[in-house]
């Protein structure tokens, strides 16, 4: 078992150096460009859109009985995902902020809990960070609810209201 391990290293180890060197090569890129930048955040608030439609109930999975995220949270109100990993009593256990958001689902909601890794997910928690903007990462804060954040509705991303739910647009 141990030969084989070092065998196994010794034909690996040149295979670590040429990645390596790929790995030097490849942080010497150039910087980017403001129109790749731009591009960038395109589509980083294409998906934003997308989470404030799944808040404001766009995937009719998500809820049993007609209320949206929004109903509880406008604006992303109280959902706290600087906040996140933390102590949930109710779950007695520490949690990411994703598990919550299925928690919420299954529970006021009455729907269908989303896959951590989709993009519906990955979704929610840029909306639900972008509002939550420029607020110190605080893991952990599990007795101390923040204020609401105040946002102008819908700056930044324009998006359809879903009329299910409460839309703040
Ligand atoms: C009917 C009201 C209601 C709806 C609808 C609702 N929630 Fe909640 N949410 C709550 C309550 C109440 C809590 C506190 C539960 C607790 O701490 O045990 C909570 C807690 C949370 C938390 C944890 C916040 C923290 O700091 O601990 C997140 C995240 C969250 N909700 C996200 C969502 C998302 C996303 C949706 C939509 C999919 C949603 N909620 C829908 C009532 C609701």
């Amino acid at each position: 078992m141990k030969a084989t391990f070092t065998r196994t290293l010794a034909t690996a180890l040149p295979v670590i150096a040429v990645a390596a060197l790929a790995a030097g090569s490849a942080q010497a890129r150039d910087p980017f460009s403001k129109e790749e930048l731009d591009k960038q955040n395109a589509k980083l608030l294409e998906l934003v859109e997308q989470g404030y439609n799944l808040w404001h109930g766009s995937n009719p999975d998500m809820s049993g009985n007609g209320l949206a995220c929004g109903n509880c949270h406008p604006d992303a109100a109280a959902s706290n995902p600087q906040t996140f990993p933390k102590y949930i009593q109710n779950m007695n256990r520490v949690v990411q902020w994703g598990e919550m958001v299925n928690w919420c689902i299954q529970n006021p909601q009455g729907g269908k809990a989303l896959a951590l890794e989709s993009q519906d997910m990955t979704a929610m928690y840029a909306y639900a960070m972008n509002l939550h903007r420029g607020k110190p990462i605080q893991p952990g804060l599990a007795s101390q609810q923040t204020k609401p954040i105040e946002v102008k509705y819908g700056k930044g991303f324009p998006s359809k209201p879903s009329g299910i739910g409460f839309d703040t647009k």
